[in-house]
């Protein structure tokens, strides 16, 4: 993949390779009514790997990530302009339905929330309302495996899901989107609210889930992106003309290389804790 910078911010990102992109940006602008809150992004997430997104509050990591799954749909005032690409169809246009574009492309969010209902029901309710005819407890059984939470919750699942512990609350909330067989699952800073063994354990997930899904994970904790992601992306923010802050996309290539060997300054300052 080629860095990007704001002199170079026109160029198309190059694939990586070994993998197909899943997910594809050009030219992606978000603004939220006359704001702009992140500009002129070109990016592949490629199939299979692990993206972390990273950079400071602010500069539209959040934003960047809910164009993926048409989440900002919801938000009042949000505009995308644009195009991104979902196996290469564009994911803005009118023929596509944003609620199946939502279950194939899932979310996992910095709180977790379980639906007030039993753990066996957070996982099923999505797979019955999309008439699945497969047997119920299997599904529950297998999604609650993948999410390594099977074991800890076999014996209680008619118990509410708010009555588990954050990490637990939050691997069900990573098993009731995998329930949902999506392809990608994003990730918005899934264990700010985690203790360290629950992060661990998370992580330890997202390892596994690689095999067979397509992750991209915001976080705050460099040392997370650089355990758990195969690429990272580094976005900044920067003033406008207007005096408002717009983020954008300053670099994005393997983890390691990244970490180990960043190409622009603001990288550089950004991941040896200058600013944040
Ligand atoms: N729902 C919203 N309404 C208006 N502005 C928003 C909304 N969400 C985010 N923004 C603005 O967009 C910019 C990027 O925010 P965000 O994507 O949350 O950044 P990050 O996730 O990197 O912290 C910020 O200036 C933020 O204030
Ligand atoms: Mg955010």
């Amino acid at each position: 993949m080629s860095t990007q910078n704001q002199t170079n911010n026109h160029r198309n990102t190059q694939n990586p390779g070994e993998t197909t992109a899943v997910l594809q940006t050009e030219k992606l602008s978000v603004y939220y009514g006359d704001t702009l809150a992140l500009r002129d992004v070109y990016m592949e997430i490629p199939k299979q790997r692990v993206t972390a997104f990273i950079g400071p509050s602010g500069c539209g990591k959040s934003t960047l990530l809910r164009c993926f799954n048409r989440l900002n749909d919801l938000i009042d005032k949000c505009r995308v302009e644009g195009k991104v690409f979902y196996r290469n169809k564009n994911l803005y246009s009118p023929k596509i339905d944003p609620v199946e574009v939502r279950r194939r492309i899932g979310m996992v969010f910095q709180k977790p929330n379980p639906f007030p209902k039993s753990i066996y029901e957070n996982i099923a309710y999505g797979a019955r309302i999309q008439n699945r005819k497969e047997n119920m407890d299997e599904l529950v059984e297998r999604s609650l495996q993948r999410a390594a939470l099977w074991s800890e919750v076999k014996d209680k699942l008619k118990e509410n899901g708010l009555s588990l512990s954050g990490g637990q609350q939050q691997r069900l909330c990573i098993a009731r989107a995998i329930a949902l067989k999506p392809e990608v699952v994003l990730m918005d800073e899934p264990c700010s609210s985690l203790d360290p063994v629950s992060t661990q354990r998370v992580e330890e997930l997202i390892h596994e889930l690689k095999e067979e899904y397509t992750i991209i994970i915001v976080t705050h904790n460099m040392q997370q992106a650089s355990r758990v992601s195969d690429y990272t992306a580094f976005f900044n923010a920067e003033e406008s003309d207007k005096g408002n802050r717009f983020g954008y996309l300053v670099e994005y290539d393997e983890t390691g290389k990244v970490f180990s060997n960043p190409q622009a300054q603001a990288t550089k300052e950004y991941l040896s804790g200058k600013f944040g």
